[in-house]
């Protein structure tokens, strides 16, 4: 299993050392969570946080924007250094065409649905993708409660994905520990996001390492 550490819930006093610890772990990616305060009932952090994860991180950048209007920063992603740009089919009326823009600026494009959008809203986009998010908590907190119907939704994205012949990973996030994350990698997910069960933890390199083994 892959898992992508996110860094919402880091001690942003320590941004380097917490980054350190993601570099010597068995994370494939580092998560950043960016929110407006309009997509989601939250903000976060931004382009100059990026810039620092990007200084520091030996692993792709995955940012996940909650925000809305996101192709009008594809740019400013890419250069910020982010390999895998992750926007909201719900804060995108052009999905495809931004779709396209992301991966003509040279990053990995992938698209994220809410707990209330049906998978099938990725049923004409998804052979385009390279990953595919399943939101497993209303977006913008860390540390929330897992809902259990995400466990169906990627099995049924596991499906759409086989019957496309796309390439696309399922990814998941929100509330993922190891008895989530069992069940998620039972459905077919292939990247687990986690902040809270990773760097709330005594021990995040072994939480990871545990994660990893799923
Ligand atoms: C929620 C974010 C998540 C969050 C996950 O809006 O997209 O990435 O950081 O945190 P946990 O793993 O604590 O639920
Ligand atoms: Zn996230």
């Amino acid at each position: 299993m892959q898992i992508s550490p996110s860094i919402l819930s880091a001690d942003f006093g320590h941004l380097e050392q917490e980054i350190n610890m993601v570099n010597e772990s068995r994370a494939t990616m580092v998560h950043l969570d960016v929110m407006d305060g309009v997509f989601v009932p939250n903000i976060s952090f931004g382009f100059p946080v990026i810039k620092t994860v990007a200084k520091y991180s030996t692993k792709p950048l995955d940012v996940h924007l909650m925000i809305v209007n996101p192709q009008n920063y594809i740019s400013q992603v890419r250069d910020s250094g982010a390999a895998i740009m992750n926007i909201h089919q719900e804060a995108c009326t052009h999905l495809h065409r931004t779709v396209q823009a992301i991966k003509a600026a040279g990053m990995k494009a992938a698209v994220t649905l809410n707990p209330s959008t049906p998978v099938l809203m990725l049923e004409d986009i998804i052979t385009d993708l390279d990953m595919a998010l399943i939101m497993s908590v209303n977006p913008g907190f860390g540390g929330q409660a897992f809902i259990p119907n995400a466990v169906n939704k990627v099995r049924q994205l596991r499906e759409l994905i086989t019957r496309s012949g796309s390439k696309a990973l399922i990814q998941v996030d929100g509330g993922v520990n190891l008895s989530t994350g069992k069940l998620l990698a039972e459905a077919g997910a292939d990247v687990l996001v986690a902040g809270n069960s990773v760097f709330n933890s005594g021990n995040p390199i072994n939480a990871i390492s545990e994660l990893s083994d799923l």
